[in-house]
């Protein structure tokens, strides 16, 4: 885990070097399109940055906290897909499947919202991102029961965890 952990990340950080070093003194629309820019979805990455107003003036921490604060919102977005899919169950076995797909969400956005932003404060950028990850084993879990009515909804979550894992890596 560590040593796969490792492989991911050396190619970001020299990825995130190059970035910092031109964006240090800039913000807002500038440092949108460069940041995003470094993330493997660069037009969902803006759009997401964006839909928050203080992304026109933030800083790169500023846009960090900012995709943190996104994945929790996008989380709990997902939870409450499943809860509604989970209301509308057609028996025990769909309804359970579709409990458990919510519970990870649900729990996941609101560890990222005290956990992780906690650690984000304290300039603990890994910790905070490895909280975000939970939802990495949420889609897995989830994904592994074939509810197909949330296929999409985990695909959208997984491009909210690339693409927060690379802007927090952008401060270490
Ligand atoms: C509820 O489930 C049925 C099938 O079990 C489906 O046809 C229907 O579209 C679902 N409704 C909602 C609101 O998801
Ligand atoms: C969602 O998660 C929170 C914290 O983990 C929990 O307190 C709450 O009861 C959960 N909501 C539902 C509807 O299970």
């Amino acid at each position: 885990m560590a040593i796969k952990l490792l492989a991911v990340s050396l190619p970001l950080l020299v990825l995130s070097i190059a970035v910092i070093s031109t964006a240090a003194d800039e913000k807002g629309q500038p440092l949108i399109t460069k940041v995003c820019g470094a993330t493997e979805f660069p037009d969902f990455c803006t759009s997401a940055l964006k839909s928050d107003p203080r992304s026109s003036s933030a800083d790169v921490k500023g846009l960090s906290r900012i995709a943190l604060e996104f994945s929790a919102t996008k989380a709990k977005e997902a939870a409450g897909v499943a809860s509604k899919l989970m209301q509308n169950s057609s028996g025990y076995v769909d309804w359970s499947k579709r409990t458990t797909c919510f519970d990870g969400y649900n729990s996941t956005a609101d560890r990222i919202k005290g956990e992780g932003l906690k650690y984000f404060e304290e300039g603990n950028y890994k910790k905070a991102y490895q909280i975000v990850n939970l939802l990495t084993d949420d889609i897995k879990y989830c994904t592994s029961f074939g509810v197909p009515q949330l296929v999409e909804t985990n695909t959208m979550l997984s491009k909210v965890i690339s693409v927060v894992k690379t802007i927090l890596h952008l401060l270490l």
